[in-house]
């Protein structure tokens, strides 16, 4: 088992990595917002395993909330994460205060074009914005190679391959693949928040977004957005809030399956008060 600086400041960062740096090794970040869980471990192994020096971050943005009270019920579990990081090959973990990413107000807007008019960018104002703020920022303190992002926040990690485009920044995005849990349910640290009925419900989703997969064959764009959402919303515990069938590059909506290479179905559902997003290829060029 390594043992794992915790670090608070930006200073320390930059005394901890600079011989990293010096010495021509590379550097792979995590950024979290913790509660961590398989998903996110597995974004530590797969750093661990391609860079000589790993940092996570735990920061909970406030920035990229759009809505105070998911703010203030966003789950923490320090202690926990800790503890889960230690069994990984992580170095250092960063956890900062809120004034020392944001000693003033960041002001900065980004402007992404369609690709944050839609989805979640359409459903939670501000939102990829926050993002770009808190993740520019962690870039610009962390310097990473490589940076890791789960695909399960597809349209975040569009946006991000797009902000170190704007930003001319010469970090890797690396997009790892959904992990779930036994039952299918896409690994999220609000998976914590769902009540016993609406876990139980929550994987019909997962199960959905397959079962619409199996059928391009025999449904256009349209019939699947009504199939999904009616199929999801016949449980009483969920009620989908957008399916989109979208250009996996662009993040336009598509309305036929010949409308672009790559084609992604993404999805968010209310399950209770609990917000869960999900997604999946329905048309990949490199498919086999
Ligand atoms: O995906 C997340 O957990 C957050 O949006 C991120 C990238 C850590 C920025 O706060």
């Amino acid at each position: 088992m390594k043992t794992i600086h915790t670090l608070k400041t930006c200073s320390e960062v930059e005394q901890s990595l600079w011989s990293t740096r010096e010495n021509g090794k590379s550097i792979g970040f995590v950024p979290t917002m913790g509660a961590l869980h398989g998903g996110h471990i597995s974004l530590v192994e797969r750093a661990a395993s391609e860079n000589d020096v790993v940092v996570v971050s735990i920061f909970v943005n406030p920035t990229q909330f759009n809505n105070p009270n998911d703010l203030v019920s966003y789950p923490r579990t320090p202690e926990k994460d800790l503890e889960l990081l230690e069994k990984t090959g992580v170095d250092y973990v960063f956890m900062p205060s809120e004034t020392e990413i944001y000693p003033q107000p960041d002001t900065r807007t980004f402007n992404f074009g369609q690709l944050d008019k839609v989805m979640e960018g359409a459903h939670r104002p501000g939102h990829f914005n926050g993002v770009a703020q808190v993740v520019s920022r962690l870039f610009d303190i962390v310097k990473p190679n490589r940076a890791y992002f789960g695909q399960k926040d597809y349209q975040q990690l569009v946006i991000i391959r797009q902000l170190v485009r704007m930003l001319g920044l010469s970090i890797d995005i690396i997009a790892c693949p959904i992990v779930r849990e036994a039952d299918g349910l896409a690994m999220s640290s609000r998976n914590l928040l769902l009540s016993p009925e609406c876990r139980a419900s929550a994987p019909l989703i997962h199960r959905t977004l397959v079962e619409a997969c199996n059928q391009i064959e025999q449904m256009n764009v349209k019939d699947m957005i009504g199939w999904v959402e009616a199929r999801v919303n016949q449980d009483k515990n969920l009620r989908v809030e957008y399916f989109e069938i979208s250009n996996a590059e662009t993040l336009e909506p598509v309305s036929s399956w010949t409308d672009a290479e790559n084609i992604i179905g993404c999805i968010a559902v209310w399950a209770g008060s609990v917000r869960l997003i999900d997604n999946i290829f329905l048309k990949h060029s490199t498919k086999g």
